[in-house]
């Protein structure tokens, strides 16, 4: 069979949308773009065609399908006793990413619903899929266009991997904005019930209908004979060829934790402040650690992409469980047959930072005094230029020469070839910040201390931020910077003006941080107490925020 290609720009296009249409009515089976995911379309009142989208996707017969319909005033067609809440639910979130589970009525066949009593309805939020809708005047019964087992397609050409030459029709409507599947809320029982977490989040459910159940199958593995509500979960989805393993924890956990224990090679799903800090690994993004709905759209994207690249295990990092970080973790989790490592290393990790002479030592010591272990990085790295061999092989292959043949660093020669150099600067850069922040991860916890601090004048540019539980800016007035790089240095005035003016704008670190220290005490007893009252705060932060 060869698969036409329906490239549909809007609902207005008449032709367009009836050619795809008629593909439904006629019994065949049309790939239709939704905001979540990819669906794979046919009439769902017809048995035969009903039939053929098991065929395609290889699906278990047992599992149901839902029927998409361009809006509400449908419900009653296929739906009995639809309760108020109903309307509620489809008033407030419809057309979008949520499926209802209602009674069906005698004319839904049983096919379609997997044998069951009820069927689940959506109302998509993609304006040229409820046009083919509307134009084929049938409810559309429509699982994820993917094969089964595999991610659901968020493109069309994902679609077009896994269904060429199987379907009649595909209808290319773009990227889905979401990304991942709907929701799907049982409204059969009392209190309604979360079967699948997905585009719309648990919360916002919840300020409709007050309270809502859980059902197990969202954060379990279910044993072999218990049945989930949503026949589907039980299957092991999206699941890439390689084995998967969800490392959970915070964003800065899990990235200490992969530092630790990732083995080199292996596939990583990160967010994308953590993909620096593993140059030797196949990595893929889902997006910054706070922006979930980016993380949605990504998260197939990713899983999908190792099966290319034959890596024999893939950890990833996991959003913690509000908003859309529920469905993002749920299909990760079901990528892993929630196999999961705990990240929590129960450690407090800061990062401080700022110019010179802005007085960072008085808050190191202060935090120190609280039994924190600190990591100078200058420090650290002039020894780790002594004792880390790969280190030095980076920096010989990216300047060749600079490590003699018994291995030792020639640093002077270094400093010559970069001085003034900001393309060499940013090569020697990018081969300390692929080394630096793993090895002080990896010290930070050799340390075994609760509380560890890392001293960075780079410490954003270099990714170390990221390991980080919090991280703090020093600042201080440029008047009180020069009096104290003078009396410390013994410097001019006007070196020492020109050593600050040489570094990073203070608003600049400030704006890198989360919190801003301001020292600009009177006298450095009075600076030792304010850093050590901001350091108690701090700590008593993280013990609230736990
Ligand atoms: O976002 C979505 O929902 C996408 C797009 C295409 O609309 N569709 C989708 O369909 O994800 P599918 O078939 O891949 O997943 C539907 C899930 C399955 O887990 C199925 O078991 C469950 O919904 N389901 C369908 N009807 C049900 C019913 N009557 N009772 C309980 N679960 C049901
Ligand atoms: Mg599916």
């Amino acid at each position: 069979m060869t698969t036409k290609w329906f490239k549909i720009e809007s609902p207005a296009d008449g032709t367009q949308i009836s050619a795809a249409a008629d593909i439904l009515r006629g019994g065949g089976l049309l790939a239709i773009p939704t905001e979540t995911v990819y669906g794979l379309g046919a009439d769902g009142l017809n048995e035969a065609a009903v039939a053929g989208i098991f065929e395609a996707k290889g699906r278990p017969q047992d599992n149901p399908l839902i029927l998409h319909i361009p809006s509400a005033d449908w419900l009653a067609r296929y739906c009995e006793d639809v309760p108020e809440t109903a309307y509620r639910l489809a008033e407030a979130f419809w057309p979008g990413p949520l499926t209802m589970i209602l009674k069906k009525k005698p004319c839904v066949p049983l096919r379609t619903t997997g044998g069951l009593d009820t069927v689940g309805m959506r109302c998509p939020d993609h304006a040229v899929t409820r046009a083919i809708i509307t134009a084929a005047g049938v409810p559309v019964a429509a699982p994820s266009a993917n094969t089964s087992g595999r991610p659901s397609c968020t493109t069309a050409n994902h679609v077009r991997e896994d269904m060429d030459g199987k379907i009649d029709g595909i209808v290319d409507g773009g990227d889905c904005a979401v990304g991942v599947e709907s929701t799907i809320i049982d409204l059969t029982c009392t209190p309604p019930r979360l079967l699948r977490p997905g585009g719309l989040a648990l919360e916002k459910l919840q300020s409709v209908l007050g309270e809502v159940a859980l059902d197990k199958a969202v954060t379990q593995q279910l044993s072999a004979d218990e049945k989930p509500r949503a026949p589907g979960m039980k299957y092991r989805h999206y699941a890439p060829k390689a084995p998967v393993t969800v490392v959970s924890g915070s964003p800065a956990q899990s990235g200490r934790w992969l530092c630790a224990h990732a083995p080199e090679g292996a596939g990583l799903i990160l967010f994308d402040e953590y993909a620096p800090l593993f140059p030797q690994n196949v990595v893929r993004t889902i997006g910054p650690a706070a922006d979930k709905a980016e993380q949605a759209r990504r998260v197939f994207d990713a899983l999908r992409a190792f099966d290319e690249t034959g890596v024999s295990a893939i950890y990833a990092q996991c959003p913690d469980s509000a908003g859309l970080g529920l469905a993002v973790g749920n299909r990760l989790k079901k990528a892993a047959g929630f196999h999961t490592e705990d990240a929590s290393d129960g450690r407090f990790v800061v990062g401080f930072t700022g110019g010179t002479g802005a007085g960072k030592t008085t808050l190191l010591r202060a935090f120190e005094k609280r039994g924190a272990y600190i990591i100078d990085c200058d420090a650290f790295y002039y020894e780790r230029l002594r004792t880390d061999a790969a280190l030095r092989a980076d920096l010989n292959a990216a300047f060749p020469g600079v490590v003699d043949a018994d291995g030792t660093l020639d640093r002077q020669r270094l400093g010559e070839l970069v001085f003034g150099d900001a393309e060499r600067l940013a090569a020697l850069d990018a081969v300390i910040y692929a080394h630096l922040p793993r090895a002080a991860a990896h010290a930070a916890k050799e340390s075994g201390a609760a509380l560890v601090g890392f001293d960075a004048v780079k410490l954003c540019e270099s990714g170390l931020a990221a390991l980080c539980d919090t991280t703090v800016a020093i600042s201080a007035p440029e008047e009180a910077r020069v009096a104290r790089i003078m009396a410390r240095d013994g410097i001019s005035c006007e070196r020492a003006l020109a050593r600050i003016r040489a570094q990073k704008d203070d608003a600049a670190f400030r704006a890198q941080c989360a919190h801003v220290f301001l020292n600009d005490a009177a006298s450095a007893e009075e600076a030792a107490i304010a850093a050590e009252q901001f350091i108690e705060q701090l700590c008593k932060q993280n013990k609230e925020d736990k």
